[in-house]
């Protein structure tokens, strides 16, 4: 019988096979050690020369890491063993060979690894990120599903920037026409609101960013609800529950990858709403207090939002940014006209931003002064226009970036692990 690693619990004292890959071997005397893996777990199974003759055991002295393999045995409960149980080894079937397999468990460096990431990734810490990430993904969608919210697909050719002309991805677009690789699905999600009432986009975004840091890329997914009859307030909270679901959802299921990666959980456990808000002000204030310099007006960097994040122990949501530095977009706030309506989310533990949102700019006559003054193309922007000269409403919603999410819930030094094959600046192969 086919089994996977990940179920072996249920088949204790039986017969099974188990296909996959070497992850390690060892040897002593008359036994081999062979560690499997098969994409579920990662199995010791037993071969010892009395069980399997001679020639088999002698054959599976040259077996090398990452050979497939179907290994025929029967479960055995062991406390000492990793997961539990291992596998005395009646048969062993070798599918393809792996000579010198380039990833060993010695330590290589990063960019050794980033040009082989189609082998890097199945490696255990690696799997587990992947997993995670999966479970992250999952859990948004069911979060956003359970309240009623439509998946509504944006796209990805785009005739114009949604945030900043200075990262855009230009793309040949037939003959005659230049098209951008999207930045955000936001403007088509407002226009996806107003027929659907609560909606939301998931796909890559792409941003032609300059910087080396570890908190970007070029190609990231990322999650965009947006809500119609909707102020600043609505979309703290939506953002707020969404993240206390998810982080509770990868406690829930995937502890062992948390184990694998040493996560302290502890610290994910403290993920509970209400999430503290503080007003740009005070957060430029709060820098000033710790010493940090910061030119008030101006964007917070990655230093800053560290600095901001490492006071709280969980997310902490910065509002009322000055409009000057935010998108064209964005409502201001009635009190102070030169603030914005908007919110970003940092993280925990020096992690910074991972949502970005906010209430939309519903005014006709004040959004298309925007526009031009951001210096944009009036007829690009037409259709958007529409919105606010047809039945135009306070509307809102975010986007969460899924690859800054992981890396904070996995506590990862950089994004590039998040994603199966990260997009960088220097960075495009495999
Ligand atoms: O703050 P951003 O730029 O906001 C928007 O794009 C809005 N239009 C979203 C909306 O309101 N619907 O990006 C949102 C999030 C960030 O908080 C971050 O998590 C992620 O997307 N992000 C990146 N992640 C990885 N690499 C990059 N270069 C990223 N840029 C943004
Ligand atoms: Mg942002």
């Amino acid at each position: 019988m086919r089994i996977r690693i990940a179920d072996i619990a249920t088949y204790d004292g039986q017969q099974i096979t188990i296909q996959g890959w070497l992850h390690n071997r060892r040897s002593s005397g008359k036994i081999h050690f062979l560690i499997v893996r098969d994409g579920t777990g990662f199995v010791q199974t037993v071969m010892s020369k009395a069980a399997v003759g001679d020639e088999a055991f002698t054959q599976a002295d040259h077996l090398s890491q990452e050979t497939s393999l179907s290994v025929t045995g029967t479960v055995r409960a062991d406390a000492r063993a990793r997961g539990g149980y291992e596998i005395d080894v009646t048969q062993v079937e070798v599918h393809g060979a792996a000579h010198d397999y380039p990833i060993t468990p010695k330590e290589h460096g990063v960019d050794y690894l980033l040009d082989r990431r189609h082998l890097w990734i199945r490696a255990e810490r690696q799997t587990a990120i992947l997993r995670i990430r999966h479970e992250v993904i999952d859990a948004v969608r069911d979060f956003l599903n359970s309240r009623d919210f439509i998946l509504c697909d944006t796209p990805i050719f785009t005739p114009a920037a949604c945030e900043g002309t200075t990262t855009l991805f230009p793309v040949q677009y037939f003959d005659d026409t230049t098209a951008f690789l999207t930045q955000s699905g936001q403007l088509y999600n407002e226009a996806n609101a107003m027929a659907l009432g609560k909606v939301y986009c998931f796909g890559p975004t792409f941003r032609a960013e300059k910087s080396k840091t570890r908190r970007h890329l070029t190609e990231f997914w990322m999650v965009e609800p947006e809500m119609a009859y909707a102020d600043l307030n609505d979309v703290i909270e939506l953002a707020e529950g969404l993240i206390v679901s998810v982080v509770s959802r990868v406690l829930d299921r995937r502890r062992q990858e948390l184990e694998v990666l040493e996560r302290d959980v502890s610290k994910l456990e403290s993920i509970q709403a209400p999430f503290p808000r503080l007003t740009y002000d005070r957060a430029a204030q709060l820098l000033k207090d710790h010493g940090q310099p910061f030119a008030y007006g101006t964007d917070f960097g990655g230093t800053d939002e560290t600095v901001l994040s490492e006071q709280f122990d969980r997310p902490v949501c910065v509002t009322h940014y000055p409009s000057r530095i935010k998108a064209f977009y964005m409502q201001p706030d009635p009190q102070q006209s030169d603030k914005a309506l908007c919110v970003d989310m940092l993280a925990p533990e020096g992690y910074g931003e991972i949502i970005g949102g906010g209430q939309r700019l519903d005014d006709l006559d004040l959004l298309r002064e925007r526009i031009e003054a951001h210096g944009l193309p009036q007829e690009a922007f037409d259709w958007y226009l529409d919105l606010r000269r047809y039945g135009t409403v306070p509307h809102g919603g975010f986007g969460m970036g899924i690859e800054r999410c992981v890396a904070w819930i996995c506590k990862l030094e950089h994004v590039r692990e998040t994603i199966p094959y990260p997009r960088m600046l220097h960075r495009l192969y495999p």
